[in-house]
């Protein structure tokens, strides 16, 4: 693994936040979801659409241009754009918290 700063501390990310950040030339989506953080690519695989200003419930996070759902576990498409099964799976990235930080592992 190859850990990589995100710039971003824990204390930038209150629970049940969502933030964009540009890590290694890749837009990451970090949430702090349950007492744990985690990172997914930041754009939906349908079209592009921002995910940081999706609705998370649960580990279901909602992508808010079209309404495809995505598992921010596992990057399954729960459901996709107007009821379609074609969006492609989100790209799930490890996240952690080094004294204080998050990283992520970008391969
Ligand atoms: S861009 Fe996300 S569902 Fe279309």
């Amino acid at each position: 693994m190859t850990w990589r700063a995100t710039g971003i501390g824990l204390q930038d990310l209150p629970p049940g936040s969502k933030k964009e950040v540009l890590v290694e030339g890749h837009p990451v989506l970090l949430l702090h979801h349950m007492e744990q953080v985690y990172a997914t690519a930041a754009r939906c695989t349908h079209s592009q659409g921002p995910l940081v200003d999706g609705k998370l419930q649960g580990n279901r996070l909602t992508c808010p241009r079209h309404g495809a759902v995505f598992d921010i576990k596992s990057g399954i498409v729960l459901q996709g754009p107007y009821g379609a099964m074609k969006t492609r799976e989100l790209t799930i990235y490890p996240a952690r918290v080094q004294d204080g930080s998050i990283e992520v592992d970008i391969p």
